[in-house]
């Protein structure tokens, strides 16, 4: 596949078609995933809780999120690479701006920040800066202690108009993409249809530009009972090839994911 890029992911969106994104945390799944033509790989800080083994994402340091953006780097075969952001990375612009330019530089071309006060703020300094930028926001589990677990947010009316506001503000200071996590279907499809830029969703329903979810709750190997929003893509499938191609195919035919794994 030719290289993705935010021009690709753009157009995708402007032509009315769907995309594809999964975790990526080491080269040989990097390598799986981007030839098996899955556009945008995540160094999720999830990796604090899948490979470290930790129960929250918070424990995650900056110099692991290098190490894995690095692994994945070298294994891609060209999908867009986005990277998080750890927790208390991104307090002030000029820290997000270093912290950034060490993901850029280990091989990221997108960086991922979580909903927090002065995010508005932070993607307008990154965008300055020529840093593109992807805002999660909806669940923010970086938060998860100050939240109180994990909820679906944006339930009433007054936290929906407030998110989709949120959201315009985002693209408006200059977000390159746009991150859902658990919020209603509906909510989500209103932000989605509102902005230009792609928009990901993860327990956010069908109608996002793109669906992402972490590589190792879709292949069924997470210990525990999954979020309501994962399908495990081994039942049915041969191997794990097999069933990259089925999430990717499902991604892009509208049918993953379906109402029992939305919110309404
Ligand atoms: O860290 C991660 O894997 C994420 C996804 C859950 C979107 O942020």
């Amino acid at each position: 596949m030719n290289a993705m890029t935010l021009n690709s992911l753009r157009a995708l969106k402007r032509d009315g078609k769907r995309f594809s994104c999964l975790t990526a945390y080491d080269a040989s799944f990097a390598h799986l995933l981007s030839s098996s033509g899955i556009e945008v790989l995540l160094v999720g800080d999830s990796l604090g809780m899948v490979v470290r083994g930790h129960s929250s994402t918070v424990p995650v340091r900056m110099e692991e999120m290098v190490y894995h953006t690095h692994c994945v780097a070298a294994g891609n075969q060209g999908a867009l690479l986005m990277a998080d952001l750890p927790f208390m990375s991104y307090t002030t612009p000029a820290q997000a701006l270093e912290n950034s330019a060490r993901l850029m530089q280990a091989g990221a071309n997108v960086v991922k920040l979580e909903e927090c006060q002065q995010l508005v703020e932070i993607i307008a300094a990154l965008s300055g800066c020529g840093i593109p930028s992807c805002a999660h926001i909806g669940l923010a589990p970086q938060s998860v202690n100050k939240l109180g677990g994990y909820r679906v947010q944006g339930r009433d009316a007054t936290a929906a108009q407030a998110m989709i506001e949120h959201a315009v503000a985002l693209e408006e200071a200059g977000a390159d993409l746009l991150l859902l996590e658990c919020v209603p279907s509906r909510l989500a499809e209103t932000i989605t249809r509102q902005l230009t830029i792609p928009v990901i969703g993860i327990g956010a329903g069908a109608a996002t530009d793109a669906q992402v979810l972490v590589l190792h709750d879709m292949l069924g190997i997470t210990p525990g009972k999954p979020p309501k929003f994962v399908r495990n893509f081994m039942i049915g499938a041969d191997s794990i090839q097999q069933a990259i191609t089925g999430y990717r195919d499902a991604v892009l035919d509208g049918t993953f994911p379906g109402p029992e794994q939305s919110f309404s």
